[in-house]
Parts: structure tokens; sequence; C-alpha cells
């Protein structure tokens, strides 16, 4: 059932205020204390997180080893699952893996936790299905409590697993004291706002359709994002490739002219995704690199961004402004939002995009 929605996406892409309340709740409690399920999870005790997943789960996983990182300060291996499975990484004592699965059936994804099994400490998964073999086999299983995705383009399972292990990240930093009460207490408060502030980003819609019409023409495009933003420029490309079949890369913006500044001409649209955060500055110098070469630039940022450096972009797409932690939650309704109206525009089939399947069971 489509609840009067066009596609499955579109109703899975609307969902995401009301799923992602639902997950921030099932991890909280009265007190404002976040909550595992048995038997639980004391950060304290480890030295190492290796996250594994793949596609968009494993764009997931990239954005939290930011979070891990800054907020918690634990180090973080990420990786996709097909490759960690076959190089046989070794795994240092007091690590604990975290495997991330909307399905959980990804079939390199499970090889990749069966290879833990018996090297890792502890075995945690992150999925949308309880029931399923990763979770199955893992030590602790973490649901995202997004509700089933029909849509092959995943949109509400990623922003549920964003919210999971976000709070992950706040939960490590408290259990390894680098976070007070006080600070934790302001991070849940921000975050219990987001389910209103992405139906705000959400009313942006007829910025991302016009911005998409100039998508719809190009044979590439390019992503472009610094810190959290990073993964969510790859997020971005990855779901317009999938659905409108058109080339989609992204680069942190630093390696920008590193390589691929040489495609830039005025036929190449630039996705830029800028809050106002400790690097827009950086990530506007590039961005000033591709208008400098005719890129067609969409700048998406919120209205201090846009007022900073909007001037000269082909189009701009603004959302609402929130503490830097949690931009990728809102940046990727514009992720998913631009590959959807750009599908819609070239006629492709947006919920079963060819040669895809929704569970990738074989390798
Ligand atoms: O079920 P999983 O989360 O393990 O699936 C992983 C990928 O196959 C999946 O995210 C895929 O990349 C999606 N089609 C992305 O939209």
């Amino acid at each position: 059932d489509k609840a009067g929605h066009k596609h499955f996406m579109a109703k899975e892409i609307a969902e995401q205020p009301t799923v992602i309340g639902q997950a921030i709740g099932n991890y909280i409690d009265h007190e404002g204390n976040i909550t595992l399920p048995d038997p639980g999870l004391d950060f304290a005790t480890l030295d190492r997180l290796t996250l594994v997943a793949c596609g968009t789960a494993y764009y997931a996983c990239l954005t939290a080893k930011y979070w891990f990182e800054q907020i918690a300060r634990i180090p973080v291996d990420v990786d996709v699952a097909s490759e960690f499975r076959y190089r046989e990484p070794p795994i240092p004592a007091r690590t604990t893996a975290l495997f991330v699965s909307q399905s959980g059936e990804t079939a390199d994804t499970l090889a990749a936790l069966r290879y833990c099994e018996g090297k890792a400490d502890r075995i945690v998964c992150v999925v949308n299905v309880p029931e399923s073999s990763i979770a199955r086999e893992s030590d602790l299983v973490l649901p995202i409590h997004a509700g089933v995705e029909v849509g092959v383009a995943s949109t509400k399972a990623f922003t549920c697993q964003l919210v999971v292990l976000f709070l992950l990240a706040l939960k490590a930093a408290r259990d390894r004291g680098e976070m007070d009460g006080d600070a934790l207490a302001d991070h849940l408060s921000a975050l219990r706002s987001m389910p209103s502030v992405l139906s705000t980003a959400l009313e942006a819609n007829a910025q991302m359709q016009k911005a998409s019409l100039k998508l719809a023409e190009a044979r590439d495009v390019l992503f472009l994002g610094r810190g959290l933003m990073y993964p969510l420029a790859l997020e971005g490309a990855l779901k317009l490739k999938e659905i409108s079949y058109i080339h989609a890369e992204a680069y942190a913006s630093g390696e920008l002219k590193h390589g691929p500044i040489a495609l830039i001409d005025k036929a190449v649209p630039v996705v830029v995704m800028a809050p106002r955060d400790n690097l827009f500055d950086k990530t506007v110098s590039n961005m000033q690199e591709v208008m400098a070469r005719k890129g067609r630039v969409i700048l998406i940022s919120d209205r201090a961004g846009i007022e900073a450096a909007g001037e000269g972009a082909f189009a701009t797409i603004e959302l609402p402004s929130v503490p830097d932690a949690l931009t990728p939650l809102l940046y990727a309704i514009p992720a998913q939002l631009l590959a959807y109206h750009t599908a819609v525009a070239k006629g492709t089939d947006v919920d079963q995009p060819r040669n895809l399947a929704k569970s990738v069971t074989v390798e």
C-alpha cells in the first residue's frame, strides 16, 4: 500500500519523521538514559570498533565513524563486507564488531560476521529485520524500527540506522567518560527535535524537484562534501545512480584537486552538501573552484550558508540549521529526493530499478 504516494520510495521518504521518532523513542527511557536491549553493551571495555556493511548501510557506518571518533574518541575501522571477508583482517583484542544491514540477509555481511565469530569480543548488529540471519548470529541485536522497506533504494532504513548509530556513539561517550550528563541531555534534546526538522526539510521538495531537472539532463553528476557530509555525498551519488541510471560519483571535497576537477565543465552538475559548520569555508572554496570552471553547482545548505556562498550557484536548496553532529540525518532528505525527482523526470522504474534486488543474498 503506497498510502496515496506514486511510489513506495516516496512513501518511505515521507515516513521518515515518524519512523525516526519511533527509533529514538525505543532507545531512550523516561529518565533520559540511553538503553539497549539485553545483554547491553559497555563501551568502557572495548578498544576498537569494526563496522562492516554494504551499500547504503556502509555509508551509515562511514558516518558513524566520524561520530564514534569525535564524540566518544574510539578508534573505528569501517569496511565493505565483500572486501573485509576475503582480506582476512587481524582482529585485535578488545574489538567489538558491528554489522549494519536493513535486511539482515546480505550474503557478504553475513559472511563477514561469521569471520568475526570467535575473534571479536562481541558481535553486534543494527538491523531492520530482527528475525534475520544476521540478527540470529549476533550477541546483541539493535533493531532500527523503520518498518517494512519496499523500495529497492534504501531511504528510511538509512536514517533509522543513523539514529541508532548516533545514540550508540553518545552512549559510548558516556560510558568512557568523554561526555557529561548535561552535554548528553543537550544532544538528546536536539535529536528529539529531528522528526520535526525532517518534516520542515521535506517541505523544500519544490526546490529539489526544480534542481533535479538539471540533473535529469546530465550524463555525469558529482557530489561533494567534507567531514560528516562526505558519506552523505556518497549516499546521494548511490541513490542517483541506482534509480536514475545517471553516472554519479562522490568525492571528499578536499580530493577535488587530486583528480576529479579535470571532469568539470558546464555539462557536469555538482551537488555540494555544505551546512554552515566548521568545515564550511573549506567546502566553499572547493565549490568556487568548480564554479570557476563553469561547473553547475547545486548548493545544499542552511540559510546562513546560502547567504554567505549561494551567489553564482545554479540552484540552492535551503534546509533548517541543526547542530553539526545531526546534519547527516537532515541531509539524507535531499540525497534521496534529488534522486527520486530525477528518476521520475526520466521515467525510470523508481521502486524496482533494473539489475537490482532488494536483498542481495548471493555474493
Ligand atoms: O539489506 P542491507 O542493508 O544489508 O543491504 C545493503 C545494500 O545492498 C543496500 O543498502 C543497497 O545498497 C541499496 N539498494 C541502497 O539503496
